[in-house]
């Protein structure tokens, strides 16, 4: 039996920030950004959307979700709303799933929804008749003016993952590697990430050889056989380093087509900006969405959570994967989003970097369907349905 992703939901906020804008107001070179960076663009979300609204979002487009077969929800983020509650009960609730679900909230950083990934691929292989929803959803932030600032964005992906997927079937095996450092950390009292840039980079490459070589020596496998490499994207340069090292040393043939992949796979990284969680599979979304693969193409995953956590696993394009996916449907999305002039963004950024006096109730400027937060009363977190 097969398990994998059989449907992708997607949600980013409805602003955004032009890269060549940040670049002028912070007296960079643009080419720096667009460059040296590899972003054009970073999602913005005010104070009406947050971790828990974002994955409700995702989720509840998912074309076709049979609310009887859900066994499990998982929730991976570093952006919780709460120290106790997980995030993931809020969605359940908003999408009127079983009271049977197991569900709860984990946390590795960017890794946290590979982390739910995983478990989900052994529950239903365990319990074939039952599926699992797994929610990545978070908003990076590093602060206005920052050298982070450039990489931040925010989004939630919300995959179904169950028996004879229609999308990706999940290879068996993974390569895993850990080690306590402190490149990237987010401290309780603050609402932004405290990182050490240069040596965050460092660290995700040594993380991204390892266990790449580590998988390929398990699967017995050459970097040829795959058709993409597909990475947790921080800011596109950072994938592209990744990708230069794995087709070092490799035929034209295979560069080539490691390459156009790669590029293709970044395409709504580069506009979304870093969904920390859910980066991964923003690529994985990105690259289905935007190219024509075959059948039982091979596809190797890097998801990089700091702290820090690597692990490369893989999977295989199923025939006609492209009919559960809606790439008009996500053009619209990204389309739909209002450019924020920076004095803007900088005011939308602060407010949104704290939750309103309790008892106020927020308004949200998004179209009707999508949910949102709407404030705090008694300072219980309230979700409201546009
Ligand atoms: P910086 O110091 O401002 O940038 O911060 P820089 O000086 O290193 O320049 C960046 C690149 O632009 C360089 O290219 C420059 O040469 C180039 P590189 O040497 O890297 O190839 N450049 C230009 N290119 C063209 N034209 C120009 C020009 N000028 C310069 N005129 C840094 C960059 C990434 C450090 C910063 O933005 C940062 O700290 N970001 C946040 C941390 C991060 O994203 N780290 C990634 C790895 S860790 C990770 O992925 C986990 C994470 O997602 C969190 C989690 O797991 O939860 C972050």
């Amino acid at each position: 039996m097969q398990v994998g992703i059989d449907q992708i939901g997607f949600y980013t906020p409805n602003k955004y920030v032009d890269m060549v804008d940040l670049a002028h107001a912070r007296n960079e070179d643009v080419d720096k950004y667009l460059i040296g960076i590899g972003q054009s663009q970073m999602s913005v979300a005010d104070q009406t959307q947050d971790a828990v609204s974002m994955g409700i979002n995702a989720t509840q487009y998912l074309p076709q979700i049979d609310r009887e077969q859900v066994g499990l929800l998982i929730f991976g983020t570093e952006s919780g709303v709460d120290q106790s509650k997980s995030a993931s009960l809020f969605v359940k609730s908003a999408l009127n799933l079983a009271p049977e679900v197991r569900t709860f909230e984990v946390k590795e950083a960017c890794f946290g929804m590979t982390a739910g990934v995983m478990i989900a691929r052994d529950y239903v292989r365990l319990h074939p008749y039952h599926s699992a929803i797994v929610i990545g959803s978070d908003l990076a932030r590093y602060g206005i003016g920052t050298s982070g600032e450039v990489t931040q964005g925010a989004g939630s992906v919300s995959l179904l993952i169950k028996a004879n997927p229609r999308i990706l079937t999940l290879n068996d095996g993974h390569s895993a590697f850990s080690q306590d450092v402190n490149d990237f950390w987010r401290p309780n009292n603050s609402a932004t990430a405290l990182v050490d840039g240069k040596y965050s980079t460092q660290v995700y490459l040594d993380f991204f050889q390892r266990t790449f070589t580590d998988y390929q020596k398990l699967k017995k496998l050459q970097t040829s056989d795959f058709t993409a490499l597909i990475y947790h994207l921080p800011f596109t340069k950072m994938g592209l380093k990744a990708n230069r090292l794995a087709i070092a040393d490799q035929d034209e043939a295979t560069s080539e087509l490691l390459a156009t992949n790669f590029t293709t796979a970044a395409c709504y990284g580069r506009v979304v900006g870093n969904i920390y969680t859910a980066s991964l599979y923003l690529s994985l979304l990105s690259l289905l969405e935007n190219s024509i693969l075959p059948a039982d193409a091979l596809i190797g995953l890097f998801s990089y959570g700091s702290g820090a956590m690597g692990e490369f696993f893989s999977g295989k394009t199923v025939a006609n994967y492209e009919k559960m996916l809606n790439p008009s449907g996500t053009k619209k999305l990204l389309q739909r989003r209002q450019k924020l002039a920076i004095p803007e963004y900088e005011r939308i950024f602060t407010t949104a970097l704290s939750d309103p006096i309790d008892g106020t109730t927020l308004i949200s400027d998004e179209e009707a369907g999508y949910w949102y937060f709407a404030g705090t009363k008694n300072r219980i977190r309230q979700y409201r349905q546009k």
